[in-house]
């Protein structure tokens, strides 16, 4: 177990940046989620932390110990890849093996060890099978049952479900969050998807062009995101966006965009170009103009079962999202008004950075 810290971390490869300036801290015992988006550097930060890259510049401790010269070996971290990993040639036993071959144990704690990760991951039944004959699920446990006998200091697990189908994903993820609460070893895995962050992470870090744009739990990046990015990046449908102006009017500083403006609870310092944001959730559709509302006509309904998404796009053809009661009877084409709900909007300045949140509850 292991608290794990990352100090100005760079790396670049010839001229790219791949990893900015990269500084956090991850709790002993902590899962943290490393979220963001195709090149951002995620695989990049994990590969420094077990060794298997050099940072151009920057540390790494493991529990305050710099380690970042140290081989991978030396740092005692298990890196779970997905199941494609496992030899085909033998069977889950000796593929589990394999995993404790550099640490001299003698026989009866092998056995041991390999009977605790079995029994932890509930494959005793199937130790004796070779690869080819387990379902993929099945593989990925035994996968993670050769890094746990291993009792690492800390899991890297890098796009761990990414080869999985979708019914699967949910039920290993969830797999993956209780081993690692019952272990409480540090946990650090990255993922691209943000369902899979939020559901997994006790903290996630969000990163874009190698930089960290924030760290928290989920509540507070989907709550309170600090940038237009982490907003826009996470939740599902996504944030609606709206462009306008923040004016200076005496005391107040209310924001103004083609159709409607929203005066925001505490005035905000400086003038200037500033985007609106506001969950599909809080978007509410309405048959005629209210206040504060912009036209929009239906491009499309999505009905999800228990709710259902409409599609909106406003005269410049920009869309919005709005999630509606199951029984929506709106059809494409309908002109309607999109009143984003007061209480629960957020102003980004034009470098994209938060300028209000909407009040807690
Ligand atoms: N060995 C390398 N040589 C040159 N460039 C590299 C190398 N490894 C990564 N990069 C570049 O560094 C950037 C970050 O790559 P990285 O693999 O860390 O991204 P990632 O966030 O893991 O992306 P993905 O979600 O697609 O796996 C990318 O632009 C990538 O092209
Ligand atoms: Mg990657």
């Amino acid at each position: 177990m292991s608290r794990i810290q990352l100090e100005g971390l760079h790396k670049t490869f010839q001229r790219h940046v791949a990893v900015r300036d990269l500084s956090l801290t991850i709790e002993n015992g902590e899962l943290l989620v490393l979220l963001g988006p195709s090149g951002c550097g995620k695989t990049t930060t994990l590969n420094c932390i077990a060794g298997l890259e050099m940072p151009t510049s920057g540390r790494v401790l493991f529990d305050g110990d710099d380690v970042t010269t140290a081989s991978p070996h030396q740092r005692n971290i298990a890196m779970v890849f997905q199941s494609s990993l496992l030899y085909p040639h033998m069977t889950a036993r000796q593929n589990i093996r394999t995993s404790l071959a550099k640490q001299r144990l003698d026989r009866a704690e092998t056995d041991r060890r390999i009977t605790e990760a079995s029994s932890i991951l509930g494959i005793e039944a199937l130790l004796d099978k070779l690869p080819s004959q387990l379902s993929g699920g099945e593989r990925q446990r035994v996968a993670t049952a050769k890094a746990i006998v291993r009792q690492p200091r800390a899991f890297l697990l890098d796009e761990p479900l990414a080869a999985l189908d979708a019914a699967l994903r949910l039920t290993l993820r969830a797999e993956l969050v209780n081993l690692q609460k019952r272990l409480g070893t540090t946990m650090i895995v990255v993922t691209h998807d943000q369902v899979e962050a939020m559901t997994m992470g006790d903290r996630i870090a969000v990163m874009n062009e190698g930089r960290l744009e924030q760290i928290g739990t989920p509540d507070e990046i989907y709550n309170r995101p600090a940038t237009l990015f982490v907003a826009g990046f996470v939740g599902s449908p996504p944030m609606n966006l709206i462009a306008g102006e923040i004016v200076a009017e005496g005391d107040r500083t209310p924001f103004v965009a083609k159709d409607f403006a929203f005066v925001p609870g505490a005035p905000i310092g400086a003038a200037g170009p500033a985007t609106l944001g506001v969950r599909p959730q809080h978007l509410h559709i309405h048959a005629d103009a209210a206040d504060a509302s912009v036209p929009v006509t239906v491009f499309a309904v999505e009905h999800l079962g228990r709710e259902s998404v409409v599609i909106l796009e406003d005269d410049e053809r920009n869309k919005l999202h709005a999630l509606v009661e199951p029984g929506f009877a709106g059809r494409v084409g309908d002109r309607l008004h999109a009143a984003p709900d007061p209480t629960h909007c957020l102003l980004f300045d034009e470098a994209g950075n938060v300028l209000s949140h909407p009040r807690p509850e």
